[in-house]
């Protein structure tokens, strides 16, 4: 990852390239804020070099002009804002867009007017690559990035939250991105560990003896037909004087192949399935690093369902955590059941918010599609979580609990199953089931991410193939909104 740094708009220009913004206008492609400097340098040559491209300034358009030595930097990158051309989010995917084609640049310097927040996490989630199982990877040469911007207290602050906010998200991407067969429950859980211990945060490990002394049914059920027994991590951030106590939660299913109700469909993506719990384990560390005044619980489940002799099966019936009983009516729905066993051990801790992340459904992805990550749960602080997610950049959308869909849980057998006998609403019965194991009066919020945590799709904006950090930046926001009231 490059080095980013803040230099003032009227300095020279100390890199080889330079990346400025172009919107779309009327009469064609017209210069951003913040590119006045360059296209001076250029003897104001560039709107019609733009012309001549047909560039249209729109989003993910991302152009290279030599300068042909009018210019001290070898050349001028244009990457296009969208109508929306002022809004944050827009700056962030515009500069991503443009440094994911810049591996090749060793210096680069952004000369487009925003903050330098959305500036510089567009700039630094832009360059993530993951090269890790490469035999032959050509490092970038990308070593420095410079920003066009005013160095003031505002400009610093915003720099350093933005490299905490990127560093969650590139931890999670790895995570993501990580084969099952290298990342499993106990290899998962001591990259955890590492992590909260760089970060200074209490950790707790349980193995497969521990979870059994301790009552989590589902977490054993689950991980039973897996050779890779499953684990729980327990991180705590407890700064003095917090504002709150914020449970997090994260679906840890490092494989799921469905267990003995084996996929038919998606299996080949299912290494994502601990998108939320990477994203919670990551968020956490990044709260410590920020020293919200927030305490922060994290209970992550960890567990690959696999469909071996000892795999739990359908119409088992499990006791969870909180002395509940589950019927299996399918093995494919087990995120909701480690969650509902995390949720009981989260619950002890009498927190005063709640947020869980988990790639739970299919059913979000025909809902919501791939980009826009569903909340559900208590309708205010859902909603707070949800604006708290949209004010940073990610797509959140609000969904309904609506009760008729309850009953489809009740068992004949146990206090309830976790699939009904239809298919409608899955999103949501899913969001009932987790609802059920939530004490009353709990501000709770599920993060349905099924889809957003893992691109499956071609590169966009800031965004990569493969794992995205989808909802680390809602949570931190969340916890920073706590932290400021
Ligand atoms: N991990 C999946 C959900 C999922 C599906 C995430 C596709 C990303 C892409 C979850 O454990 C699951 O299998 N859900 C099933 C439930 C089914 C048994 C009703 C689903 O949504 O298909
Ligand atoms: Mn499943
Ligand atoms: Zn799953």
């Amino acid at each position: 990852m490059p080095s980013v740094s803040i230099i003032d708009p009227a300095a020279p220009i100390p890199a080889d390239t330079v990346v400025v913004g172009v919107v779309p206008g009327e009469r064609g492609p017209r210069l951003a804020r913040g590119a006045k400097p360059i296209d001076a340098e250029l003897g104001r040559q560039l709107t019609a070099a733009l012309r001549a491209l047909n560039a249209t300034g729109r989003a993910d358009e991302v152009l290279r002009i030599p300068t042909l030595g009018l210019a001290p930097f070898d050349v001028v990158v244009t990457t296009g804002l969208g109508d929306d051309a002022r809004n944050p989010e827009s700056i962030r995917r515009a500069v991503g867009a443009a440094l994911r084609t810049l591996d090749d640049r060793a210096t680069v310097h952004v000369a487009i007017d925003g903050p330098v927040g959305a500036l510089a996490e567009g700039a630094l989630l832009g360059s993530y690559r993951f090269t890790e199982y490469k035999s032959t990877a050509t490092k970038p040469a990308l070593r420095r990035v410079t920003l066009a911007a005013e160095d003031d207290a505002q400009a610093r602050a915003e720099l350093k939250r933005a490299k905490i906010v990127v560093e969650a998200i590139t931890r999670t991407r790895d995570l993501v991105n990580t084969p099952p067969n290298d990342l499993y429950p106990a290899s998962f859980a001591a990259r955890a560990t590492e992590f909260a211990t760089s970060a200074d945060l209490d950790v707790e490990v349980l193995d497969e003896r521990a979870l059994k002394r301790n009552g989590f049914g589902a977490v054993l059920a689950v991980g039973g037909g897996s050779h890779r027994p499953p684990r729980l991590v327990r991180l705590a951030y407890s700064p003095r004087r917090a504002k709150a106590r914020i449970a997090l939660i994260g679906k840890g299913i490092t494989f799921d192949s469905g267990g003995l109700n084996l996929k038919t469909a998606n299996m080949d993506w299912m290494k994502s399935d601990m998108g939320g719990a990477a994203a919670v384990i990551a968020s956490t560390c990044a709260i410590a690093a920020l020293r919200l005044p927030v305490e922060v619980i994290a209970t992550v489940p960890m567990a690959e369902n696999m469909p071996g002799g000892a795999a739990y099966r359908p119409s088992d019936v499990i006791t969870m955590r909180n002395g509940r009983t589950v019927e299996v009516a399918n093995t494919d729905a087990e995120g909701r059941l480690v969650l509902a066993d995390a949720i009981a051990r989260a619950s002890e801790d009498e927190p005063d918010y709640l947020i869980e992340a988990s790639t739970l459904t299919g059913a979000q992805l025909v809902a919501l599609g791939t980009r826009v990550i569903a909340a559900m749960g208590e309708p205010r602080w859902r909603d707070q979580v949800t604006a708290a997610g949209n004010s940073a950049g990610e797509s959140v959308w609000a969904m309904p609990l609506p009760e008729e869909l309850r009953p489809g849980l009740d068992s004949p057998v146990a206090d309830i199953q976790n699939l009904p006998g239809d298919r409608w609403g899955g999103m949501l019965v899913a969001g009932h089931f987790l609802g059920d194991f939530m004490p009353d009066g709990l501000p709770w919020v599920h993060l349905d991410i099924a889809g957003p945590a893992f691109n499956l799709g071609a590169a966009h904006g800031y965004t990569p193939k493969g794992g995205t950090g989808a909802a680390v930046r809602t949570i931190i926001a969340a916890a920073e909104r706590l932290a400021a009231s």
